[in-house]
């Protein structure tokens, strides 16, 4: 594993198939180049990642998206003319000269144009899509530094591009255009109220008869410790019963929060996120890590982030709460 700034580095390693730690303002993404089946394949082995897990394809901000997905509806050319390059990943048909092995054999693709400076580099040198899932091990918390990706990943990645902390901190926003009316798979970096104000309609909620997509699996973005939804009343009861059983316990909520509280007991470590919801998403993931890294057992996080970027930290400590990684399915 090399790591560097070097774009042409970088870009020599896609073409041998190899395999990138790409920046993007949401994660670091593990990117290879999208239209080499065997480079796709290395990305799932790297990750652990059970193949029916579709990928989603990078493109460069002057693609041609008619060039690798079919027949675009009209609400995808407004969705990319308002958000890309940015945190929106939209569900489309999948074009022919972008390989099954991407998407589970699935006819769709999840594609997007990233905003990072590094990111549109790589793309512009390599003049191929690139395939990346987040940079992290099947199931666990994304990576937002490049020491995050050579903690996750370290050897199974040829080239660590290391572009510093992304500034969105949590994944993009999905959208599915493949159904009668648009739906909202993941929330992430693009908030609902800015999409629903483009698209002149609400947004559908992915339910069961929705694509399955593993950032809706409850068991990911979890930290090794166990994380456990509470509200500001009831978080300090929660950590005190949690340490009274010998658990590490920290309490996860935004500074405001912590206000509210006269002391924190002893043996309750404070978690404290930034009130404003954009540091505070963009500080998630790296506050997960410090506290697995400091042994914490249980998570308390504390509830109330309300809409925009707050939904998307929402739906990250909810899935984080949930259960363990589960064997494919
Ligand atoms: O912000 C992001 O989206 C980051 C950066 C690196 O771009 N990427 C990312 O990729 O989060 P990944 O693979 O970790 O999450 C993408 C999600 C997965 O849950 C995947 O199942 C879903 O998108 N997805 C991909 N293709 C899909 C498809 N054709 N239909 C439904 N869901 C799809
Ligand atoms: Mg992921």
């Amino acid at each position: 594993m090399r790591r560097g700034t070097d774009v042409d580095e970088a870009a020599r390693v896609i073409r041998a198939g190899g395999l990138v730690a790409m920046p993007t303002e949401t994660v670091y993404g593990l990117a290879a180049d999208a239209t080499q089946p065997a480079a796709i394949a290395r990305i799932y082995a790297a990750k652990g990642r059970p193949p029916a897990h579709p990928l989603i394809v990078h493109l460069a901000e002057d693609a041609a998206l008619a060039d690798w997905v079919d027949a675009p509806p009209p609400m995808a050319a407004a969705l990319a003319a308002a958000f890309w390059p940015g945190p929106l990943t939209l569900i489309l048909r999948r074009g022919a000269r972008l390989p099954a092995a991407l998407s589970a054999s699935s006819d769709t693709v999840g594609v997007r144009v990233p905003a990072h400076p590094l990111a549109q580099m790589l793309l512009a040198a390599v003049d191929r899509p690139l395939a990346a899932p987040s940079a992290n091990r099947f199931g666990a918390v994304s990576p937002t530094t490049a020491d995050h990706v050579v903690a996750e990943l370290g050897a199974a990645v040829d080239y660590v591009l290391d572009g510093g902390p992304c500034w969105v901190g949590v994944e993009s926003t999905i959208v599915d255009l493949t159904g009668a009316r648009p739906t909202m798979l993941r929330p992430g970096g693009v908030a609902r109220a800015e999409l629903e104000r483009v698209l002149q309609q609400p947004l559908v909620d992915g339910g069961a008869d929705a694509a399955p997509a593993p950032g809706r699996l409850p068991s990911h973005y979890a930290p090794r410790a166990q994380v456990e939804a509470a509200t500001v009343d009831d978080a300090l009861a929660v950590a005190r019963a949690a340490a009274a059983r010998g658990e590490r316990v920290a309490i996860l909520a935004g500074a405001a929060r912590f206000r509210t509280w006269p002391a924190l007991p002893d043996d309750v470590r404070g978690a404290v996120l930034p009130d404003d919801v954009a540091a505070a998403a963009r500080a998630l993931f790296a506050t997960l890590r410090e506290l697995d890294g400091a042994g914490v057992d249980r998570i308390v996080a504390v509830d109330g982030w309300g809409d925009g970027l707050g939904e998307a930290i929402t739906d990250r400590l909810a899935r984080a709460a949930g259960p363990r990684p589960q064997e494919p399915r």
